[in-house]
């Protein structure tokens, strides 16, 4: 799992602002889909396209001059699709302050940069206590997307 782990540390500029001086919500996912492309491909070793996100909420505004860090991890493969979890972390240089603001689930599709059609991928080894848990989750998010996409729902 860890090979294919990306962090991406991004610096909140005026162009990337609402007139609030407020990160814009399109330009946080822009940055959490690259990361997580990038850790999808690295774990592939092809082109990820993604099919789905799952919820995605801002509950509190990121600043301009916030330093934004995104940490991208494969949390598990299945056949041709990888589930890939984003965690944001927003840090004040000022003040030194750091804390979690977002995290979301990415589910990427592996396909042949040459023919568009979708491959299989190869399986993650998670190692750590913390690695086994998003691996053993990975499955019951997997379930759970996909009954909500056939629209199976149990109550
Ligand atoms: C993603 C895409 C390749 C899936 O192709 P498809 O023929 O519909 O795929 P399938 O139904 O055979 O599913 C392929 C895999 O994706 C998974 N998948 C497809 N849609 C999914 C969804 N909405 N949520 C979770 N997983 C999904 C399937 O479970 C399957 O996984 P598996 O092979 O690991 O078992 C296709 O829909 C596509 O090209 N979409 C556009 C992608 C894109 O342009 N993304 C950028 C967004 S702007």
């Amino acid at each position: 799992m860890k090979e294919s782990q990306v962090t991406m540390v991004e610096l909140v500029l005026p162009n990337d602002t609402n007139i609030l001086n407020n990160l814009l919500g399109g330009r946080l996912m822009h940055w959490m889909d690259i990361a997580a492309a990038i850790s999808a491909s690295r774990h592939c070793h092809n082109i990820a396209v993604t099919a789905e996100v799952d919820d995605l909420s801002f509950n509190e505004p990121i600043r301009l001059g916030n330093i934004v860090s995104l940490r991208a991890s494969v949390n598990r493969a299945f056949n041709t699709s990888m589930e890939v979890g984003v965690k944001v972390e927003v840090e004040n240089f000022k003040t030194g302050e750091k804390k979690h603001s977002n995290s979301a689930y990415f589910t990427f599709v592996s396909l042949d940069s040459v023919t568009g059609k979708k491959m299989p991928v190869p399986q993650v080894i998670p190692e750590t206590d913390e690695e086994k848990k998003w691996y053993e989750d990975a499955l019951i998010r997997r379930t759970q997307r996909l009954n909500k996409k056939h629209g199976i729902i149990h109550n």
